[in-house]
């Protein structure tokens, strides 16, 4: 895989270069974008740099590995992928593509509730899968959503709950960003997202046909509903404060995601990584604790494993090589992460994730 001007591609981020001399502007707007004035997506990186990690030394590294468990199942390094809407946008093939790459490099993929191809279809790949659910306005839409993903075989559910509306995506405010005839909510059979598609509507389409879909009356008592309601590994996506986390353990969910959902939705959220110690301190083991927002490298996933996560949640990296080459462009991302992260563990003195999670770290003020 190499980019349109002939460099080889090295490095995540030499992939999203690619993809944006490649992408149409307004699909690009879509989904590197973030709230407001994108403080937060800038800080997710900034925070990511400001931590430091103190290696350890002479500790035989010569048969190191990325290998370790996610929710209970091996997975060949500890990373899934990101639920992401509407990923026919980059390439015709979309879920599909990066299901199967996922399922190649031997990580879960996750669906999520506005996936632009049937979670079925999804599934039937064959790969690990885990099922993104948004609360329905209609919570029986939300439970019949939890049934199609049990009967797919999906292994478990990820609720999100930092996203009450759609946070306001100015640059698709001024795109006026519609989803094209092509591209459709697929799991949703009501209208099959109608306000998605209009153009006309001044604003985002998208965060219309959210707002009309997604609650906003979301609250823990949906949660033991839905804990009720399913045997599958419960999730909750999009924890920042340590009380919200001790309160998710309290009502018995298998794991964690610490996001701020990539800056999509508060603008001046704080960037997870720089909670995520308080945070596995708070929870003291009685949960796993994943994160996501700003993972762009090996380096970042040590980061995250020295400050007490399990493991984290890929995600715009993966669209980019999605939209660069399709299922090839995905485990072209796959690959140099899996390489990035053997590198990183090798010279932090870790044969394994294990010992990554017992590195001190040090941090700088960002
Ligand atoms: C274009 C786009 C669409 C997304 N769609 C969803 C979604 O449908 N459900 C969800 O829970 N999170 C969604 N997210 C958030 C991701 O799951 C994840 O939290 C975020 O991408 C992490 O930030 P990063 O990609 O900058 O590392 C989306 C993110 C992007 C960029």
């Amino acid at each position: 895989v190499s980019n349109p001007g002939g460099d080889a591609l090295h490095c995540l981020d030499d992939i999203e270069r690619a993809a944006f001399a490649v992408l149409p502007p307004e699909v690009r707007d879509f989904f590197a974008g973030g709230s407001g004035g994108e403080s937060t997506v800038a800080a997710n990186r900034a925070a990511f740099d400001s931590v430091y990690v103190i290696p350890r030394v002479l500790r035989d590294v010569s048969a190191g590995t990325t290998t370790s468990a996610l929710l209970g199942r091996p997975v060949s390094m500890p990373i899934a992928t990101a639920p992401i809407a509407f990923q026919k946008l980059l390439h015709e093939d979309g879920e599909l593509a990066v299901a199967r790459a996922a399922k190649v490099a031997g990580i879960p993929y996750t669906v999520s509730t506005m996936s632009s191809v049937r979670l079925e279809e999804i599934s039937a790949i064959g790969g690990s899968t885990w099922f993104q659910l948004y609360w329905m306005r209609e919570p029986k839409r939300s439970l019949e959503l939890v049934r199609r993903a049990e009967a797919a075989g999906c292994t478990a559910i990820l609720l999100t709950v930092d996203l009450p509306w759609m946070g306001r995506r100015l640059r698709d405010v001024r795109n006026q960003f519609a989803l094209p005839e092509h591209v459709v909510p697929a799991n949703l059979d009501h209208g099959n997202g109608t306000a998605a598609h209009n153009t006309g509507s001044g604003g985002s389409a998208v965060a219309t046909h959210a707002g009309q879909a997604i609650s906003a009356a979301l609250t823990w008592s949906d949660v033991d509903t839905l804990r009720s309601a399913s045997r599958l590994p419960l999730v909750l996506k999009g924890i920042l404060a340590p009380e919200d986390a001790e309160r998710a353990v309290d009502h018995g969910v298998d794991a964690i995601v610490v996001s701020n959902h990539g800056g999509r939705q508060l603008d001046g959220a704080v960037p997870s990584i720089a909670v995520l110690e308080a945070i596995c301190q708070a929870v003291g083991g009685r949960c796993e604790i994943l994160l996501d927002s700003g993972v762009r490298s090996g380096v970042d996933v040590l980061k995250a494993l020295a400050l007490g996560a399990s493991g984290v949640l890929l995600g715009r990296p993966l669209m980019w090589g999605l939209a660069v080459d399709g299922e090839d462009g995905v485990r072209r991302v796959l690959d140099l992460l899996a390489a990035d992260l053997r590198d990183a563990l090798g010279l932090a003195g870790c044969a394994s994730v294990a010992e990554a999670r017992e590195l001190r770290t040090f941090t700088s003020t960002f």
